[in-house]
C-alpha cells in the first residue's frame, strides 16, 4: 500500500476486475420442502419468482466462513497472495458480530497488509462496496482490494410468512480488484441512490426491549424484528427505478445497449429481471439469472451470478457488463464495467 498520495505515480488510476469466488452453504431447501412449513407450493413461488430452491446456513457454518471461502476461490483465481491485499470490503447486513466480520475474514485469509471493514446496503450492498474500494485503488492509495457481498438473510426470514420466506437464500461472493493505469479503467461509470423515506417497505428494524438497569435508568437490551416486507412496494420500486438509473448510466458512460455482453442485475425475482430487460430493449440471452438454483441471497447475488458466469465460460474477458442492484434502506445502484479476468 502506497503511505502517502504523494508517492503514487499520477493520483489518478483506472481498477480492473481481476478474478471471482464464491460459497454457499451445503444445505438445500427446496421450495416443495418449504410447503412442508408453509401454505405454498412449487408451482406458486416458481411462477412468481422464478426460485426452485436455496441454500440455508446450517451447523459449522457462518457467515464469515462463507465470506472466507469465497474470498480465497478469488484470490486463487487471481494468483495473489493474501499478504499482497492492501484493502478487505465485506458487504452485509447480517455480520456474525455486530462490530464486523470482515476483519474474520481477513484473519482466516492471513492478509495480514490488509485493513478490512464492513459496510452496510442491503441487497445493493456489493455494488456500494465495489464503488467504494474502487476509490482507494482510484485515487493511487491502494493497489489490490477484495470485495465480498455476503448474506444469511434465513437467519432473519419469518418462517411462518410465506409472502417473503420463499425468497431469500445464503451465499457469498467475491471480486478481486487491481488498479491499473488510468487509460484502461475497467469501471465505466456507477450511480448510487438510497431513499430512506420509503425504507419501510422493506426493513429488519431493531425492537424496544426496555430492561431496568438500576433504580430510575433503563437500557434497551439489543434486539431485532424479522424482515418486514411489502413485496409489492418493492416489487413496484424496483421496476421503476432499475432501468430508469441504468439508463442514465448508459448515457453518462455514451454506452449502448448494443454494446452490452450481459445484465447483470440483483437476483430477486426473474418478473423484475425480465421487466427491467424488456425496458431496456436487452434480449434475454443477455440476462444472466441463478435464481432458480440460489434465492435472493441479498449483498451476495451480484458476485455470486458473476462467479459462476465467469466459472462456466459465459462470462469472458474484456466483456461489457451492467449491473444494477437494488433492495432495503431503500436503496439501489448501478455500474458499468468490464470484465478482465486473470491476468
Ligand atoms: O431484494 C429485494 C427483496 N424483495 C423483493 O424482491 C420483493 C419484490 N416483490 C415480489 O417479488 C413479489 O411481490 C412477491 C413474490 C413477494 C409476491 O408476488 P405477488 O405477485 O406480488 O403476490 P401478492 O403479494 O400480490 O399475493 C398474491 C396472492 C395472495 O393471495 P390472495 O390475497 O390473492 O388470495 C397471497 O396471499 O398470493 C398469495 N401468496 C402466496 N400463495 C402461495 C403470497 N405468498 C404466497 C406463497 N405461496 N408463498
Amino acid at each position: 500500500m502506497f503511505s502517502s498520495l504523494a508517492e503514487t505515480p499520477n493520483n489518478i488510476c483506472g481498477v480492473s476486475l481481476i478474478a471471482s469466488g464464491s460459497s454457499t452453504p451445503h444445505q438445500r431447501l427446496t421450495n416443495d420442502q418449504i410447503g412442508m412449513r408453509v401454505e405454498t407450493d412449487d408451482s406458486w413461488i416458481r411462477s412468481r419468482t422464478g426460485i426452485g430452491a436455496r441454500h440455508v446456513v446450517g451447523s459449522h457454518e457462518s457467515l464469515s466462513g462463507l465470506g472466507y471461502a469465497a474470498s480465497a476461490n478469488a484470490l486463487a483465481m487471481a494468483g495473489w497472495d493474501p499478504e499482497s491485499l492492501d484493502l478487505i470490503v465485506l458487504a452485509t447486513s447480517t455480520p456474525d458480530d455486530l462490530f464486523g466480520s470482515a476483519p474474520k475474514v481477513q484473519a482466516q485469509l492471513g492478509a495480514i497488509n490488509a485493513v478490512a471493514f464492513d459496510l452496510t446496503a442491503a441487497c445493493s450492498g456489493f455494488l456500494f462496496a465495489l464503488v467504494t474500494a474502487a476509490q482507494y485503488l482510484r485515487v493511487g492509495a491502494m493497489k489490490r482490494a477484495l470485495v465480498i457481498g455476503a448474506d444469511q438473510l434465513t437467519s432473519w426470514v419469518d418462517w411462518d410468512d410465506r409472502r417473503s420466506c420463499v425468497l431469500f437464500g445464503d451465499g457469498a461472493g467475491a471480486v478481486a480488484l487491481e488498479a491499473s493505469h488510468f487509460k484502461n479503467d475497467d469501471i465505466l461509470g456507477f450511480q448510487l441512490k438510497t431513499d430512506g423515506s420509503r425504507g419501510e417497505s422493506l426493513n429488519l428494524p431493531s425492537v424496544p426491549n426496555l430492561n431496568p438497569l438500576i433504580d430510575g435508568i433503563s437500557y434497551q437490551k439489543g434486539c431485532f424484528s424479522t424482515i418486514q416486507m411489502n413485496g409489492q412496494e418493492v416489487y413496484k420500486f424496483a421496476v421503476r427505478e432499475v432501468p430508469l438509473i441504468l439508463e442514465k448510466l448508459l448515457l453518462k458512460t455514451s454506452v449502448k445497449t448494443e454494446q452490452l455482453d450481459w445484465l447483470l442485475l440483483h437476483q430477486a425475482n426473474k418478473r423484475i429481471l425480465d421487466s427491467v430487460a424488456e425496458r431496456l430493449s436487452i434480449p434475454s440471452h443477455k440476462v444472466l439469472s441463478n435464481l432458480s438454483d440460489y434465492g435472493n441471497t441479498s449483498a451476495a447475488t451480484i458476485p455470486l451470478m458473476l462467479d459462476e458466469a465467469v466459472r462456466d465460460g459465459r462470462i469472458k474477458s474484456g466483456n461489457l457488463i451492467a449491473s444494477s442492484g437494488f433492495g432495503a434502506g431503500l436503496s439501489w445502484g448501478a455500474s458499468i464495467f468490464r470484465w478482465k479476468g486473470p491476468v
